[in-house]
């Protein structure tokens, strides 16, 4: 049935920007991408704000296509925002590129698998990766843009969108529901983090959630290689990349000083189910 809805492909829809220009990428990227032709996402000449990437990893499970639409519906009402979607899979899901095309967001949905060499408990290393290949391919660094690694299961407030866009450097922010706390934080004094309120953050430089933080796409470039380790001891996923990149005196504080929570770390509990009917699509 999997395979009826599955199909090889690199999707990209463009919204409400008119002056994207096809152009192929070469290398592995390309052959990730199996050749497809991507857009240039040269909008900001046409918008006076900086581009949001929203990277999103994702899998299939009962609950996928709910997790997604409930995004979906966030993100449609954040401006200039590119949503990158990748499938934890050797293909995409047909089925849910017509999620993402009804959505209106604009978007890029393509597939990469987990490497053989990626330790098994990191979830999104390889798929946030290949989306950080893809912004290096396809993005001009002149252009204002931000990176928020957003995954499928967390809830966002619209607030936080228009906070993070403006990232100068790395941005910092508190999460609801996160660590074993009600939330983590960093703690701010005159401006500056002094100290984290955090799980593990004698051992972490930046004891943060992957929701808790945005970059300036600049970073990609300025420090290459920015990507994921994924040989990272678990819960060592975001620190690492922050220490290639920054220092603890350059995060920018948000959401008031770091004084409300903007963002959750939910969970959804996996379903239990009795009766598999598979004569519509959950
Ligand atoms: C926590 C962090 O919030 C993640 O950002 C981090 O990647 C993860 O720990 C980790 O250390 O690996 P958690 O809620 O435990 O996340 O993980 P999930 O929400 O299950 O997975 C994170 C993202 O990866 C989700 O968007 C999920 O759809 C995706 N994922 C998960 C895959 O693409 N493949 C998988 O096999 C599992
Ligand atoms: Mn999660």
């Amino acid at each position: 049935m999997l395979c009826i809805l599955i199909g090889v492909a690199v999707i990209t829809w463009s919204f409400s920007y008119s002056i994207y220009s096809s152009r192929k990428l070469n290398g592995a990227l390309g052959r990730r991408l199996n050749g497809a032709h991507l857009p240039s996402l040269d909008i900001a000449d046409k918008h006076d704000i900086p581009i949001i990437f929203i990277i999103t990893p994702t899998y299939y499970r009962l609950v996928q296509k709910a997790e997604l639409t409930r995004m979906a519906n966030t993100l449609r009402l954040v401006k200039q925002l590119h949503w990158i979607i990748v499938e934890d899979f050797e293909v995409i899901n047909l089925k849910t590129k017509e999620l993402f095309q009804s959505s209106g967001v604009s978007f890029t949905y393509f597939a990469q698998t987990k490497r053989k060499t990626t330790k098994n408990h990191i979830r999104g290393a390889d798929q946030r990766n290949a989306a950080l290949d893809l912004i290096m391919a396809i993005h001009n660094p002149s252009i204002p843009a931000v990176i928020y690694f957003a995954d499928d299961d967390n809830t966002y407030s619209l607030e936080i969108f228009e906070q993070m866009r403006y990232t100068k450097k790395l941005s910092m922010w508190p999460v609801g529901l996160s660590g074993g706390r009600t939330y983590e934080t960093p703690i701010i004094k005159d401006g500056k983090v002094i100290k984290f309120l955090a799980w593990n953050s004698e051992k972490r430089k930046f004891p943060i959630d992957m929701a808790g933080f945005a970059l300036n796409a600049k970073v990609l470039w300025t420090y290459n290689p920015m990507r994921f380790s994924t040989d990272a001891d678990a819960g060592m996923l975001e620190t690492k990349l922050l220490e290639r990149c920054c220092t603890v005196e350059e995060i920018e504080p948000l959401a008031d000083n770091c004084s409300k929570v903007l963002v959750w770390h939910t969970r959804t509990q996996k379903p239990t189910i009795y009766i598999f009917d598979n004569s519509l699509e959950v």
